[in-house]
């Protein structure tokens, strides 16, 4: 992070469609952090899954900033939606030795999450048929929903004394909607021990501090502390401007910082956008650069990892990373990225990088640093791809049209050889975090520097494997 950022806030935004390696990327930066500074999250909900290798065990955090195992203090902002449940269990898979509770926080604007916001989503989306969105089930839609409808229910809410009886209320209005507008009646068995976890989630609540976002950003800064704000799901899919309908239901993008904690956007400072060397998404959606094209969205909607193992074994990574069939090729860059959704377990469809949609993006995150992820995936490949611009009614460009849709859109390719053995073998395996002394194949540089070129931003982290060390600070 560069120095004179100190009294803003800095966003930590997913460049492509969600799971770029924000949490590794967080985590990677909270390290050098201390205990003055502060990691929030400021939108989304459990429909988020941040993955973080720590002593050698992986975690997968939903709701939890992925700070949690630095000195920092960890806040869920007034932006979030919160399933109370799925956020005590969270707390429980944190080893022991890891003291955090103390510097946790909570938003009493953040939104709760309640069971039945999981059976509206659900439902809802199975009534969509082929229309649907891929959602993550978690409820966001549906409490989002109720936040607009300005009747939901906030962490605040939970220590007045009407509580219990609002909460009856809206989940009598939820159950009508079910019935009324799905056809779906709730048994009372199926709300019974959803409920039973809720409460046991509520109690927990009762016992964290809950703390304004606002308040807690502007005494961080006021004491010289450094904040990142990290982002969950995309860029791409922000409410208004991701791939609507395609989307998730809350600003994703830089701009969702303001809003999600409460602070004047004077206070938002450049972000640092996680790029992934290559492309993925998990659910419906245009995706321009999609290796197989429709095959691969359909092969990803209808099957899982075991088809997926059993129709093409491990082995046969090689030839198929390599492979004129570009279907084929998606399979194995699937395999090799180790593409699986971290919340869902859903196949993530794969493509190359698509230059146009991350500069969009990086325009309006403000993005002025990068961490790229997931290079290494690239071993074993002969040459790699990225898309430079579309072709939109004959004519090359870099602006996203409206409709991203495939049949509108073809892309251009620039090619990149590729080095030959693995990326650890030019570098080792740093054992250092702050390992500066890693070196790297001129085939990687000279893609580096073409990002950086062609993205004018500069690329602080070089991530080259998943665990907590393999992320190479640039040297050169
Ligand atoms: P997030 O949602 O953006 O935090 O990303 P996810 O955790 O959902 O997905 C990223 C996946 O890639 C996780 O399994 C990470 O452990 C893994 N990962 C992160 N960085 C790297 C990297 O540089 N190389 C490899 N091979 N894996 C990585
Ligand atoms: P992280 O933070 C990737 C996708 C879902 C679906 C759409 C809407 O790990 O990057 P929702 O449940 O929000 O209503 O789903 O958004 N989606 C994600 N894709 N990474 C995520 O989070 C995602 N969170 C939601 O697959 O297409
Ligand atoms: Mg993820």
């Amino acid at each position: 992070m560069n120095k004179n950022k100190n009294l803003k806030v800095t966003p930590l935004i997913g460049l492509q469609w969600g799971d770029e390696g924000k949490g590794k990327g967080v985590a990677r930066i909270a390290s050098s952090l201390s205990k003055n500074d502060l990691v929030t999250r400021f939108q989304g909900g459990n429909n988020a899954g941040h993955t973080i290798f720590h002593k050698g065990k992986s975690y997968v955090f939903q709701l939890i900033p992925s700070g949690v195992f630095g000195k920092v203090k960890i806040h869920l902002g007034a932006g979030m939606v919160i399933n109370p449940y799925a956020f005590l269990k969270e707390t429980e898979r944190i080893p022991e030795e890891i003291s955090f509770l103390s510097r946790l926080s909570v938003s009493p604007h953040a939104v709760l999450v309640m069971p039945t916001h999981l059976f509206l989503d659900s439902i809802s989306e199975k009534s969509k048929g082929k229309k649907k969105i891929g959602s993550t089930g978690k409820g966001i839609s549906p409490s989002y929903t109720d936040l607009v409808m300005r009747r939901a229910l906030r962490i605040g809410d939970i220590s007045q004394r009407d509580f219990k009886n609002r909460y009856k209320i809206l989940r009598d209005e939820h159950k009508k909607i079910l019935k009324n507008i799905f056809q779906y009646k709730v048994s009372d068995k199926e709300l019974r021990e959803s409920e039973r976890n809720f409460w046991q989630g509520i109690k927990f609540i009762r016992s964290l501090i809950i703390k304004n976002s606002a308040e807690l950003v502007a005494e961080t800064l006021a004491k010289n502390g450094k904040v990142i704000a990290e982002g969950a799901q995309g860029t791409l899919h922000d409410i208004r401007f991701g791939n609507y309908p395609f989307v998730t239901s809350s600003h994703t993008f830089a701009g969702g910082v303001a809003t999600g904690l409460g602070i004047p956007p004077a206070l938002i400072g450049g972000s640092i956008g996680i790029l992934k060397a290559y492309s993925t998404r998990v659910g419906e959606g245009p995706f321009p650069t999609e290796l197989g094209g429709e095959k691969s969205a359909v092969w990803c909607r209808d099957k899982k990892v075991i088809d997926e193992k059993e129709k093409f074994p491990h082995p046969q990574i090689g030839s198929m990373l390599n492979s004129k069939d570009e279907f084929i090729q998606g399979v194995a860059l699937r395999k090799a990225g180790s593409e699986i959704g971290a919340v869902t377990g859903r196949l993530r469809r794969t493509g190359w990088l698509d230059i146009p949609l991350v500069k969009f993006a990086m325009k309006i995150n403000n993005t002025t640093e990068l961490v790229l992820t997931k290079l290494d995936v690239f071993n074993n490949f002969k040459k790699i791809k990225v898309c430079t611009h579309y072709i939109i009614d004959g004519k090359a460009t870099t602006k996203i049209p409206f409709d991203l849709s495939r049949e509108k859109i073809k892309c251009i390719y620039k090619s990149f050889p590729i080095w030959k053995g693995k990326l650890s073998d030019y570098h080792g395996k740093p054992t250092r975090l702050n390992s500066r002394s890693g070196e790297l194949p001129k085939e990687a540089i000279n893609y580096i520097k073409y990002l950086e070129k062609t993205l004018g931003a500069k690329i602080i982290y070089v991530c080259t494997g998943p665990e907590e060390h393999e992320c190479i600070e640039r040297y050169w």
